[in-house]
């Protein structure tokens, strides 16, 4: 073994691997069964303490040189399970949060090769195999939405630097030479629209895109939380009048609160009319296009001007992917096209720098987990997937409703449910019982939950986003959010549990009956 040195010796490098992906592997098997976090009581931020160590591990080993390899094993196996054991767990089958996923193994395993290969994506001369393998990604994904050629995109950290990507392929679209000339050249104040639920990325792209945060018109949403069309139709006409520049649209598919799809065909007739560009924040919900069976949640994508779709969200990969593509593709460069002299000149037959059609000068390669996962998978494995997880959203959906306790606060199009205990009131008064049950479902560390605000009232928000995520444990939150709901009702009415309708309710057996699972429903396919 060398010493002071990063280069380790064939042996050693082989052991520390060896035990990694035992840890790996042993944590990849606790996660259908794993609480996702410790129980209240014991959750800390530790004080910032350390020393940066001066000397390492590898140091101490290599002095005790025949139980080296023993020692340094030993370190990374306990490093890693302290990791392990205080870490807060997204990818446990009792996760039902945000839209983050237990990643694929083959996603992980490529990650590993990633970090061990290093392509640098910034020039295509220098990482043809991983370019390539990121542009025929980016083609099975567009081609999924029913686009034609000519289209292009590139990865990205996530859906925050594809939406600002979109946004900023848009404005190059609507005004040539923005990207030169800056914002002022344009004389006006430009706008974009998007939904009132639409993502917080939005108002950061137009703040960094230089157009002021204000650029970004949030547009209410109507009964079904979608994009109010005549609302937006009236907004483009106000923003005319008063001598703003309207050049861009941005429906989601897939809000973060609720999962709603806006009305993509009828934003994009309205696009057509207005000579506007329409970007579909696809960040979660694009992934459908990957079910044959609900492709038709998101028609209208394939009349996008550019889409948003973040891989580690529904299609499972460990953080970061995100991908933004284009049916201009020369709006790519107008946007991010530079030159520098330092940089190899392009050669003939090689395509464009990715540096001059991304964000990003270096860039990682982040398309190798879904090009792996899918290579060994297949795109149907992701159709049985996607397929079950409706599947048991839509159980979920029922039984909440027919529990007497909760009701849908929207409607639930995809995976993820809002719901809004019955008996709690409105405003405050809810919002505080839904503060409480989320608390109390959630206090053991078991399962994870959240409380958010849809059209400015308070919902409890649960998402089915593990692909590890069996009815079982849909189940078992169930039992926590019904005993929850029984203990904040008893407690509201101490003597006896009544419902706004007056009648008598017993929460208790209610629990009971609503978490058994209703013959009728056809088991999904897990
Ligand atoms: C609808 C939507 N768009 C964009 C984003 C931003 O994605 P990222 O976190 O990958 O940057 C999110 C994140 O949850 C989202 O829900």
């Amino acid at each position: 073994m060398s010493e002071n040195t990063f280069a380790l010796d064939f042996r050693t490098r082989r052991r520390l691997g060896y035990e990694l992906i035992d840890v790996i592997n042993e944590y990849f098997e606790s996660l259908p069964d794993r609480n996702v976090q410790f129980p209240v009581e014991k959750r800390a931020f530790e004080p910032l303490r350390d020393a940066m160590p001066e000397t390492g591990v590898l140091d101490d080993a290599s002095r005790l040189e025949s139980r080296s390899s023993d020692r340094l094993t030993a370190w990374l196996r306990d490093t890693s399970e302290e990791l392990i054991d205080k870490g807060f767990h997204l990818g446990s089958a009792n996760y039902f949060g945000l839209m983050n996923p237990t990643p694929t193994y083959a996603g992980v395993l490529a990650e590993t090769l990633v970090a061990a290969l290093n392509p640098q994506l910034a020039t295509t001369a220098r990482s043809q195999l991983a370019s390539k393998i990121e542009a025929e990604t980016i083609r099975w994904i567009g081609e999924r939405f029913g686009w034609q050629q000519p289209f292009d995109g590139s990865f990205t950290s996530g859906g925050n630097e594809a939406n600002f990507s979109a946004i900023a392929f848009a404005l190059s679209q609507h005004f040539p030479g923005v990207a030169e000339n800056g914002v002022a050249s344009i004389g006006a104040q430009p706008a974009v629209y998007a939904s009132a639920e639409a993502h917080h990325s939005l108002d950061k792209s137009v703040g960094l895109l230089g157009l002021g945060r204000k650029a970004l018109r949030r547009i209410p949403v109507d009964r079904n939380v979608q994009l109010d069309l005549s609302a937006l139709e009236q907004a483009i006409a106000d923003d005319r009048a008063a001598g703003k520049r309207p050049f861009c649209v941005v429906a989601t598919a897939g809000t973060t609160n609720s999962g709603i799809i806006d009305d993509i065909s009828g934003i994009a007739g309205l696009c057509r009319r207005e000579g506007l560009w329409l970007h579909l924040d696809g960040a979660y919900g694009a992934a459908v296009t990957f079910s044959d069976t609900h492709r038709h949640l998101v028609n209208g994508i394939e009349r996008c001007d550019s889409v948003t779709v973040d891989p580690h969200k529904w299609l499972a990969m460990p953080f970061a992917a995100g991908v933004v593509l284009t049916r201009h593709p020369d709006m790519m460069q107008a946007a991010f096209g530079v030159t520098t002299p330092y940089m190899p000149k392009p050669l003939a037959g090689i395509p464009l720098d990715n540096f001059k059609v991304s964000a990003q000068w270096t860039r990682r390669m982040n398309s190798l987990k879904l090009w792996l996962t899918l290579q060994m998978h297949g795109r149907k494995a992701y159709e049985g997937y996607i397929d079950s997880q409706m599947q048991l959203a839509r159980e979920f959906a029922e039984r909440a409703e027919h529990s007497g306790v909760f009701a849908l606060a929207a409607p639930q199009v995809l995976p993820i449910l809002n719901l809004r205990l019955k008996h709690s009131g409105s405003g405050d008064e809810l919002e505080k019982a839904h503060v409480e049950l989320v608390n109390r479902v959630t206090e053991d560390g078991r399962r994870w939950i959240s409380e958010t605000h849809v059209a400015g009232e308070s919902v409890i928000r649960i998402m089915i986003v593990s692909y590890l995520t069996e009815r079982s444990h849909l189940e078992d939150l169930q039992r926590a959010l019904l005993e929850a709901a029984a203990i904040i009702e008893r407690k509201a009415t101490p003597v006896e549990s009544t419902s706004i309708l007056g009648e008598k309710v017993d929460l208790e057996s209610q629990a009971k009956t609503a978490t058994q699972t209703p013959e009728t429903c056809t088991p999904a396919s897990t």
